[in-house]
Order: structure tokens, then sequence, then C-alpha cells
């Protein structure tokens, strides 16, 4: 009698990422090679709870690389939370037989996965989020392709800006953190910064817009949702500076797109490495990339941890927009 293969599972939570599907590509054809029956659960956790799944073979994961958002859908389920979601969500597992579970997504979604592990469930974490900010990885996976979306549309905004000769204020995703606003700051030679993670002098900022220097046809200010409203900045700088000011938010259109080449690539390693650990035994884990080589950290300890910004990359973007 053949031996009966050992199931997986996978599921993508929280706020979509772009390079989700590659991931879920990734582990479905890697478990697959490997001898593994893969479960894709629907909408995160909400799938577990309600039991909503389709097993995955290698056509379901076909023609999906290129295409961003996830097509096992996502949710932020409060029910989860409760002791009594998370009870189905083990039982839901359990009862199917699966003996080990890979999570995709960021904070809330490792949490989650932290307390499953808890309950005795195997788990593994990829990181994934536009917005960058999880502690035992340099890079999560959809960062990448939101800042080439995020390049793209300042370059169009900075064609309009230099014919007018106007300042913008362009307010970037990030919810607490200015890691989106120092990396677009950097990558598309914006002039001022605004992030939570360090407080600046608006007069001081308007005192040296007054002072531009000749032939500066365009300012550009970029701001981190989670440090103020594009419109509270731009009419402070309107009064402050006497000059017209526009506001662009750019908003949800920086979590979509087509992966990026490294996003990709990223979910490849990734991916690859969630499967491994599961079929070691291992649990509580999230595999990272640190200093260019894919890295492993217990869940504690990035949930722990807070993740900072490049202070010098912030410092040299100012610099560089002299
Ligand atoms: O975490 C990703 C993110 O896009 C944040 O940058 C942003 O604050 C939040 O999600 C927006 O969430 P929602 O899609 O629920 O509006």
């Amino acid at each position: 009698m053949s031996k009966k293969k050992r199931k997986i599972a996978v599921l993508t939570s929280g706020g979509d990422a772009s390079g989700m599907n590659a991931v879920i590509r990734t582990v479905t054809r890697y478990g697959i090679y490997n001898n593994l029956e893969i479960y894709g659960f629907y909408e995160g956790y909400k799938g577990l709870i309600n039991n909503n799944f389709d097993i995955l073979d290698l056509n379901s994961v076909g023609g999906i690389i290129d295409r961003g958002g996830t097509f096992l859908y996502s949710a932020r389920s409060e029910e989860f939370k409760r002791s009594s979601g998370m009870k189905k969500a083990v039982s839901t597992l359990e009862a199917n037989g699966i003996e080990g579970l890979i999570v995709v997504g960021g904070d809330g979604t490792f949490r989650g996965a932290h307390d499953l592990y808890s309950r005795g469930i195997q788990v593994i974490g990829i990181p994934a989020t536009i917005d960058n900010d999880i502690a035992g990885t340099d890079y999560s996976i959809g960062f990448d392709t939101s800042l080439n979306v995020i390049i793209d549309l300042i370059s169009k905004i900075r064609d309009t800006a230099s014919s007018h000769e106007r300042i913008f204020v362009i307010e970037v995703m990030g919810r607490n953190s200015g890691m989106i606003a120092v990396n677009t700051g950097i990558a598309c030679g914006g002039d001022y910064i605004l992030i939570p993670e360090i407080k600046v002098d608006l007069n001081m900022i308007a005192e040296q817009m007054r002072k531009h220097r000749e032939g500066k046809r365009h300012t550009l200010i970029i701001v981190a949702e989670g440090a103020a409203k594009a419109s509270d900045i731009a009419s402070l700088i309107k009064r402050k500076v006497g000059q017209d000011v526009r506001v662009s938010v750019l908003g949800h259109i920086q979590r979509g797109g087509s992966p990026s080449a490294m996003d990709r690539i990223l979910a490849a390693e990734f991916g690859k490495k969630a499967v491994d650990l599961l079929i070691e035994g291992k649990s509580d884990y999230m595999v990272g990339l640190r200093s260019m080589k894919i890295d492993i950290s217990r869940f504690g300890d990035v949930l722990k941890e807070k993740k900072g910004i490049d202070v010098n990359l912030y410092k040299l973007s100012h610099i560089l927009s002299l």
C-alpha cells in the first residue's frame, strides 16, 4: 500500500502585497516536488475558521507568477483574534490532517501564527507587506514592487511640477513606518521627507524653501501617512511660503501591479525555505533576508523588535536634494 502524503497548507493574510502569488506558486510546486499535498486556504485566517480551501496542484498555480494581489485572497479576521475563532482554525487543520502551515503576511499575521504555534500547530511565516516594517528581514515581499510603482507615479508628478514650477506634497503608505517614504525620497529625488520616526521643524523647511536655489523648478515633499496628512502639510507650507502647493495621495495604487524581479526571486527563495523548515519539523519561525542571505528568526523576536528606518539614507536624501 502506498504511503499517505503529508499535508501542508498555505494562506495569505493582512494587506496584500505583489509577489504573494509567486510565493503560493513556489510553496505549491516545491511542496509537490517534495511529495507533499498542498492545501490553499482562502481569505487568510478566515478560511481556516470556515474550512474554505482548495487542494492546489501544479496547474492551479500556472500563470500567476506575474500577477499582483493574491489569488487565495486576503483578509484581516477579527474572529481569529478571539479564542473561539482560534479554536475553530486549529480544529480545521486537525480535521483535515494538515501537519504544517505557511502564513504569508505582516506582523498581524505573525501574531496569529505565534498563537497557533502555542496551540500546537507547526507554522512558518513569510514576510510580505509593502510597508517593509518587519524585524528579522531586510526586505518583505511587495516592498520593492511598491517602490517601483511609486517611482513611476512620482516621475509623472515631477513632469507637471517642473512645467509649472510647483511644490507638491506626496503622501505615501507605510502605516506607522517611514520605510516607504525614506526609500521613495532617495529613489525619486524628494526634497524633504516627513516620517513618524523623526520630528522636523516645518518652519525651518518653509524657510529653506523660500531660499531655494535659482533654477530649481520643482519641490517634492514626501510624507509618510504615519507622520501627517499631506493636505495639512500643504496648507501649512502654502501659508508660510506664500506659494501654491498641490497634493497627491498615492493610496492603494501603491499595492498593485505585477511583482518586480526582486519580489519574484524573494518569493522563490522564501517559499522554498519555508517548505524546507516544515519538512525538517521546525515551527514558530519567520524566514527572511539579512545581508543578502536567507535567514530565520523566531516569531517572538520578530514581534518584539521594532524595525527602524535607515537614518543615513534619510540624511543622504536631503543632502542630494540641495
Ligand atoms: O500594511 C499595508 C498597508 O497598505 C499600509 O501601508 C496601510 O496603512 C494599510 O495597509 C491600508 O490598509 P487598508 O487596505 O485596509 O486600507
